[in-house]
């Protein structure tokens, strides 16, 4: 899945986060405009060169293309192997002003058995945790943790591969040394679950944030400082015997998350014990959907747009990609 210096492609928007991307662009939110979308992705000619898996949500893998062949099937045909989003999203963690808990672990083993039969050969749960004022709590981390770890032991039993994305948000005006405490001590905490369930490392990716400055501080790290910061965190706390490391974006602009990719190959490639990868939505999808503006006209070039961002990733990988706004 991440052979060929290839990535992911998150497509797995909930309907509610798929509707806000559509409404900033003025289309109207509806499921006819979710479908279009997504068909215009999945059928987008040359996506398999950059990516080898694409992460669908629980509408997508029940649609199918105009020609009524399943989504999921559809993807297989192209080389790219489908995986689906298995967590029921966040809600407010109990006592604990501020922060989330990820829903969904009731009902999980059936759920997998019916998505396995879909076609789905991977999953992805995310947590999320926050940085504030005494932000993240002990309790935000252990909760959060502890759930990856049963998500990813119901996957390995079902024999689908986990993605595992504990999300420390960029939301904030916390320090990019901030985000690296905050960053290590939920990976080890994960790891460390993940251990005590009996998860096998090498049969799971995990999909984390880059060590960033908070979006609203008024220090910005520059992108040879995050890779630093990244790779040394990942170093710290990730085994080497796990399967891949596929970046989530999480609002950082595509420009931006290509060359944090890239600027970590390019300095620290050769230390790094796993594949280290991209899983993004937002930093891939963007410019095309701002090309597609929800007009079947815009199609072409919105495909062209993704197939760019995605291969520009694959570059990155290699530590090869040459800034153009440079
Ligand atoms: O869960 C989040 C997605 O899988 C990644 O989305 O790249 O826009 O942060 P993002």
């Amino acid at each position: 899945m991440l052979a060929d210096n290839k990535g992911l492609l998150a497509m797995d928007e909930s309907t509610p986060t798929a509707n806000k991307r559509l409404e900033a662009r003025h289309i109207p939110p509806t499921e006819a405009a979710r479908l279009a979308w997504r068909r215009l992705i999945v059928t987008a000619p040359g996506l398999s060169e950059g990516i080898g898996g694409a992460i669908l949500y629980d509408e997508t893998i029940r649609q199918t293309l105009a020609d009524g062949s399943p989504i999921a099937k559809a993807l297989a045909d192209y080389g790219i192997i489908p995986g689906i989003k298995v967590d029921a999203s966040t809600v407010p963690l109990p006592n604990h002003s501020g922060e989330v808990m990820t829903e969904g672990p009731d009902g999980l083993r059936k759920r997998l058995q019916e998505y396995k039969s879909m076609g789905a050969r991977f999953t992805k749960w995310r947590a999320v945790i926050n940085i504030g004022s005494g932000l993240p709590s002990r309790a935000a981390i252990d909760t959060n943790a502890q759930t990856l770890a049963l998500y990813a032991a119901f996957c390995q039993e079902a024999d689908l591969v986990p993605i595992v994305e504990p999300e420390v948000l960029m939301d904030g005006d916390h320090s990019l040394q901030r985000c690296a405490e905050v960053t290590t001590e939920v990976l080890h905490s994960v790891f460390d679950r993940l251990y005590r369930m009996g998860v096998d490392y090498g049969g799971m990716i995990l999909k984390p944030n880059m060590v960033l400055s908070g979006k609203a501080s008024a220090v910005q790290a520059g992108i040879d400082e995050v890779a630093e910061a990244t790779v040394t965190c990942l170093l710290r706390t990730v085994p080497a015997s796990v399967g891949g490391v596929a970046f989530l974006s999480g609002g950082q602009t595509p420009d931006q998350a290509t060359l944090h990719l890239n600027a970590m190959h390019r300095d620290y490639g050769k230390l790094l014990p796993w594949p280290l990868t991209f899983s993004f939505s937002r930093a891939v999808q963007q410019p095309a959907m701002d090309a597609w503006a929800g007009k079947e006209a815009n199609t072409a070039e919105a495909q062209r747009l993704l197939t760019t961002y995605t291969n520009r990733n694959r570059v990155a990988r290699q530590g090869a990609y040459q800034d153009e706004t440079a």
